[in-house]
């Protein structure tokens, strides 16, 4: 199976994420390091350790990472994932606990403690993965590759440009994929595609399996500004389909392109994907800048993935 770490957010999708990849039989879960986004970061320690329990997880280490990002301010996310960062969903208190070293350090241990190389699964503003790469450069090679979810090569959520995880934290975003690390991005053109009925998460949240009545009201989970936002969003795996990424990349229609991350201006926070087949005057001209060429996922068989999903969960009709 696939030695993972996941940097997260919880944050409703978040929690998919993670409910997922516990259930996974191709996924060895070797820690999972919290920064603030979705919610505070003492928030998201917490539904992280209660989201594990209710996945029925192993111990697995969790560490506390940044509580802002390194430049940008500190922002509430409240109104996407409500006050508790999980819709307002409230899990069983759990006697799990946060390692006593932060998410740098619990990072660093199992890179480098690791006989395989290892897998980040970023799933949030990339805070903890900007510090572990500015203060332990020798982990670039223990890192099999950051399958991030954010940015976009087409629009915007927290801006009209910028993806939410990216916009948080530009600075962050850009160090980390300027850092030689090999890079999957898994943004926002996949990542709106991929819900499970509202019918089949309406029937979740009301059975009598406690995992899917936690899993159908995540799903059902809806943001409270109009009615069309609403309709967008609800059903989303989210995050999780990064997650469905790592097993099943066949789904996805995948393109070795060069990324940007825009820092300045309107745009800061857009990751700027090059689609072109030809060399314009940018690069006729020098001064491209800083481009780094990673794996970009364009579309996706988002019915196959809710499938993967569900099944995975052993939530299948
Ligand atoms: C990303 O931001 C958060 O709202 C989600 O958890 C996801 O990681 C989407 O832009
Ligand atoms: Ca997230």
């Amino acid at each position: 199976s696939i030695p993972v770490i996941l940097d997260v957010d919880t944050g409703v999708d978040d929690a998919l994420a993670l409910l997922f990849a516990v259930k996974h039989p191709g996924i060895d879960i070797r820690a999972v390091t919290c920064v603030a986004g979705n919610a505070s970061l003492a928030q998201v320690v917490e539904n992280t350790l209660r989201v594990l329990d209710a996945a029925g997880a192993p111990p697995i280490p969790v560490a506390a990472g940044a509580v802002r990002p390194l430049l940008a301010p500190a922002r509430s996310a409240s109104h996407v994932h409500g006050e508790n960062g999980l819709g307002g969903i409230e899990l069983p208190a759990t006697s799990r606990v946060p390692e006593e070293v932060g998410a740098v350090e619990l990072m660093r241990r199992t890179l480098m403690g690791s006989t395989e190389r290892i897998t980040i699964v970023a799933l949030a503003p990339q805070t903890n993965l900007a510090l572990l790469l500015r203060t332990h450069p020798e982990v670039v090679d223990r890192i099999e590759r950051i399958v991030f979810m954010g940015g976009s090569a087409g629009v915007g959520n927290a801006t009209a440009v910028a993806e939410f995880n990216v916009w948080h934290d530009p600075e962050a975003a850009s160090i980390v994929l300027g850092s030689g690390v090999p890079i999957f991005m898994y943004g926002l053109d996949v990542f709106t595609q991929v819900s499970v009925p509202q019918d089949a998460a309406s029937a979740l949240a009301a059975g009598n399996d406690p995992l899917g009545r936690v899993v159908g009201s995540l799903l059902g989970n809806r943001i409270a500004r109009s009615d069309d936002e609403t309709l967008v969003y609800t059903g989303l795996i989210g995050d999780a389909g990064a997650v469905c990424a790592l097993v099943d990349p066949d789904a996805l229609v995948i393109e070795k392109l060069p990324v940007r991350v825009e820092l300045s201006g309107y745009a800061r926070g857009q990751t700027i994907v090059d689609r072109r087949r030809y060399s314009g005057e940018d690069r006729l001209h020098g001064g491209i800048g800083e481009w780094t060429v990673m794996d970009v996922a364009l579309d996706v068989d988002a019915p196959r993935y809710a499938d993967l999903f569900l099944k995975t969960l052993g939530l299948a009709g």
